[in-house]
C-alpha cells in the first residue's frame, strides 16, 4: 500500500512537469502562465478536482512513425472541475508545453469527456486555449477529435454557457471552437488567432504580416469581431471572466445569480435630464445614460472595440443581472450597420437563451445608406438582429431616448415584436425619417421646394 502511494505521489508530481522544465521556462519567458497557474488564478481556491490527470498519448504517432513519440502525462491539457463564486464549472486548460498544447486524440477525450459532464449536470464550460492546433503527428484521428468538440459545443450552445480565454498561438481547430462558444477573451501579445498563420499566408496569398497583425488580440476585438474582449496582461483577462460569471446563470433552466447592492432600486437621477441634447443632431455618449441607470454604475461591456455605434452589456438593476443593447449616438451617429446588427443579434440570442431581460436604449436614426452595407449584405444582416428580438421571449423593455426612427424603430425592439413596453422621454422622435430628411430627399413639399 505504501509503495503504492508513493508511486502514486511521484506520478503526480510528474503530471505537474508537462513537458518538462525547459519548456515550462520558455513558456514563462513568453511572458505567458503555465496551464496550471492559470486554472489557480480562475477557479475559487482549493476547489479544483482533476480528471485523468495520468492519460497518455494513444501512441498514434510513435504508429505513424513520427519522432520518439514522447508521451507526457495529461497529453497537453489540464481537465477538471471546480467552482466560481462557489458555482460548479467544467474546466480545460491546454498546456503548450506539451506538442505546442496541439490536440491527440486522447487530449480530445479529455475535453469531451468534461463536456458531456458539463451538460450533464448543467454546468459553464470554460476553455483556457493555447494549442497548435491537430497535432500533426496523429493525422486523422486528432481531426475527429476536433469534430466531436465542435459537436458537443454546438449542442451545449444555448443549453450551458461557454466562455472561451485565448492565451497563446491558436491555430486551425483551435480557433473553432472558441468561435461556437458565447465568449472570447484575448491577451495582447500573447494570444493570437488564425486559421493558418503567417507563414502559409505569405506562401498562399504573398502578404507579407506577422502574428499581431493577422490575429492579434486588437485586431479580433476591434476588426473582426472575433473575440468579445482584449485585456493588457493574463491576470487581468482571468479576473475579467470572473466578472462575466456575476452575470450569467449556470445553465438554460436556472436564473442569473442575484447580487446584492445597497444602490436602490427607485433611485431618481435628475443627471439624466441633461444628458441628451435638446439638438437632435448633437452627440451624445450613451455611456452616461447606462451608468446613471444600472446599479452601482457597473455596466460590464461586450465587444466594447468592435462595432460600437451599438453597445451591448451586461448589468444588474435591482440586483438581477440584465443585457443591454443601446444606439450609440456618439459612433456613426447610432445607425445600424452589418457588424453592430450581426454583434447585437447574438447577444440577445444569448441573453434569451439564458433568462437574462433585455433592456434596449434606443437612438437610431436608421440603418447606413451606402453600396458597401447593401453589396455586404446589410439585409441579411440587419434581418439577423430584427428576428433575434423578435424571437425573444425574455422580459423586454425599450426606452426611447431620442430618435426611433424608420426600420430601426421596427427592429429595436418594439412593441409589434413582443417589446413588453416601450417607455420615451420628453426628447423622443418616432417616426419614419426626420423632418430634414424627408424634405431632402424631396419625397415631401416636392411642389413647394420646386
Ligand atoms: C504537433 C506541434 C503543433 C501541432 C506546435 N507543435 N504545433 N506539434 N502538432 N499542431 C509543437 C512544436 O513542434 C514544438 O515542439 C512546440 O509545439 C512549440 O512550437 P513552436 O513552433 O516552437 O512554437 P511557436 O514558435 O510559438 O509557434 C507556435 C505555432 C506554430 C504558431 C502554433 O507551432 C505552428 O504554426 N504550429 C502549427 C499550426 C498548425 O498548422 N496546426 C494545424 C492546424 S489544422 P517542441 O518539441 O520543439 O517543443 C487543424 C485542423 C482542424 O487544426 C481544423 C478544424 C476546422
Amino acid at each position: 500500500m505504501r509503495k503504492k502511494l508513493e508511486r502514486l505521489a511521484e506520478l503526480r508530481r510528474a503530471s505537474e512537469q508537462g513537458g518538462g522544465e525547459a519548456r515550462t521556462k520558455a513558456q514563462h519567458e513568453r511572458g505567458k502562465l503555465s496551464a496550471r497557474e492559470r486554472l489557480d488564478l480562475v477557479l475559487d481556491e482549493g476547489s479544483f478536482v482533476e480528471l485523468d490527470r495520468f492519460v497518455t498519448g494513444r501512441g498514434a504517432a510513435r504508429a505513424a512513425g513520427f519522432g520518439d513519440g514522447e508521451q507526457f502525462l495529461g497529453d497537453g491539457v489540464v481537465t477538471g472541475w471546480g467552482t466560481i463564486h462557489c458555482r460548479l464549472v467544467y474546466v480545460f486548460s491546454q498546456d503548450f508545453t506539451v506538442y505546442g498544447g496541439s490536440l491527440s486524440e486522447a487530449h480530445a477525450a479529455k475535453i469531451v469527456k468534461l463536456q458531456d459532464m458539463a451538460l450533464k449536470n448543467g454546468a459553464p464550460v470554460l476553455g483556457l486555449n493555447d494549442s497548435g492546433g491537430a497535432r500533426i503527428q496523429e493525422g486523422v484521428v486528432s481531426l475527429g477529435g476536433y469534430a466531436d468538440i465542435f459537436l458537443r459545443n454546438t449542442l451545449a450552445s444555448g443549453v450551458v454557457p461557454q466562455v472561451s480565454v485565448v492565451l497563446g498561438p491558436c491555430a486551425g481547430g483551435a480557433v473553432y471552437s472558441p468561435a461556437i462558444t458565447d465568449f472570447v477573451y484575448m491577451v495582447r501579445g500573447v494570444s493570437y488567432m488564425f486559421v493558418t498563420g503567417p507563414n502559409v499566408v505569405k506562401t498562399v496569398t504573398h502578404e507579407d504580416i506577422d502574428m499581431e497583425g493577422l490575429g492579434g488580440a486588437d485586431v479580433h476585438a476591434t476588426r473582426s469581431g472575433v473575440a468579445h474582449f482584449a485585456h493588457d496582461s493574463e491576470p487581468e483577462c482571468l479576473a475579467a471572466v470572473l466578472e462575466l460569471f456575476e452575470f450569467i446563470p449556470q445553465n438554460n433552466v436556472e436564473l442569473p445569480p442575484v447580487w446584492e447592492t445597497d444602490d436602490p432600486y427607485d433611485r431618481q437621477d435628475e443627471g439624466l435630464l441633461d444628458v441628451v441634447p435638446d439638438n437632435p443632431n448633437k452627440p451624445y455618449d450613451m455611456h452616461e445614460v447606462i451608468g446613471r441607470v444600472v446599479d452601482d454604475g457597473r455596466f460590464y461591456e461586450v465587444h466594447a472595440g468592435f462595432a460600437a455605434n451599438l453597445i451591448v452589456g451586461f448589468c444588474h438593476l435591482g440586483g438581477h443581472a440584465v443585457g443591454i443593447v443601446a444606439n450609440q449616438p456618439a459612433v456613426l451617429a447610432g445607425v445600424l450597420d452589418i457588424d453592430s446588427a450581426v454583434n447585437g443579434a447574438r447577444f440577445v440570442r444569448f441573453c434569451d437563451a439564458f433568462h437574462i431581460p433585455l433592456l434596449v436604449l434606443e437612438d437610431v436614426p436608421g440603418f447606413l445608406p451606402g453600396v458597401g452595407q447593401e453589396h455586404g449584405g446589410i439585409i441579411r444582416h440587419g434581418a439577423k438582429l430584427l428576428y433575434a428580438l423578435a424571437e425573444a421571449t425574455v422580459p423586454k423593455i425599450t426606452v426611447i431616448t431620442r430618435k426611433a426612427y424608420g426600420g430601426a424603430y421596427d427592429v429595436m425592439n418594439s412593441k409589434h415584436i413582443r417589446g413588453d413596453i416601450n417607455l420615451a422621454w420628453p426628447t423622443a422622435e418616432i417616426a419614419v425619417m426626420g423632418p430634414k430628411g424627408a424634405v431632402e430627399v424631396e419625397v415631401l413639399f416636392r411642389k413647394e421646394v420646386a
